[in-house]
C-alpha cells in the first residue's frame, strides 16, 4: 500500500527539500518533527532535544547521529538514544514515494 493511500502517512514536503546530512522541522499532527536526508536514507525524530528543548533539526549530522547545537548531545538517528547522556528522543517512520516524504508518528 502506499502511503497516499494510507491516512496514518502525513505528506510531509518533498526530498529536495532536504539537503544531504541536514535536517528540516516539519509539523505532523500539531507536533514538531525534524527530518534528516543521510546517505542510506531518510530520519524523523522529535524536533526538539529532551536535555533542554534544542532545535535538533539544526544540529550537526554525522555517522547516523545529529548533535544537538545547544549543549552538544548526540543522538542516534535509528534508536532515538543519546549517545552522550540518559536522555532519548522518539523515532518516526518516514517514506520517500516518488520524491514526496512521508511521515508517521511513532
Ligand atoms: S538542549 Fe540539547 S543538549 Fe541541551
Amino acid at each position: 500500500m502506499t502511503a497516499i493511500a494510507d491516512p496514518t502517512w502525513t505528506l510531509v514536503g518533498r526530498v529536495e527539500d532536504v539537503p544531504m546530512l541536514e535536517g528540516r522541522t516539519t509539523a505532523v499532527d500539531g507536533r514538531r518533527i525534524a527530518i534528516f536526508r543521510l546517505p542510506d536514507g531518510l530520519a524523523a525524530i522529535d524536533a526538539h532535544c529532551p536535555h533542554a528543548a534544542g532545535p535538533l533539526a539544526d544540529g550537526i549530522v554525522a555517522d547516523s547521529c545529529v548533535t544537538c547545537p545547544l549543549h552538544g548531545r548526540r543522538f542516534d538517528l535509528t534508536t532515538g538514544l543519546a549517545l552522550n547522556g540518559d536522555e532519548a528522543v522518539a523515532v518516526h517512520e518516514i517514506r520517500e514515494e516518488d520524491g514526496a516524504l512521508w511521515v508517521r508518528l511513532a
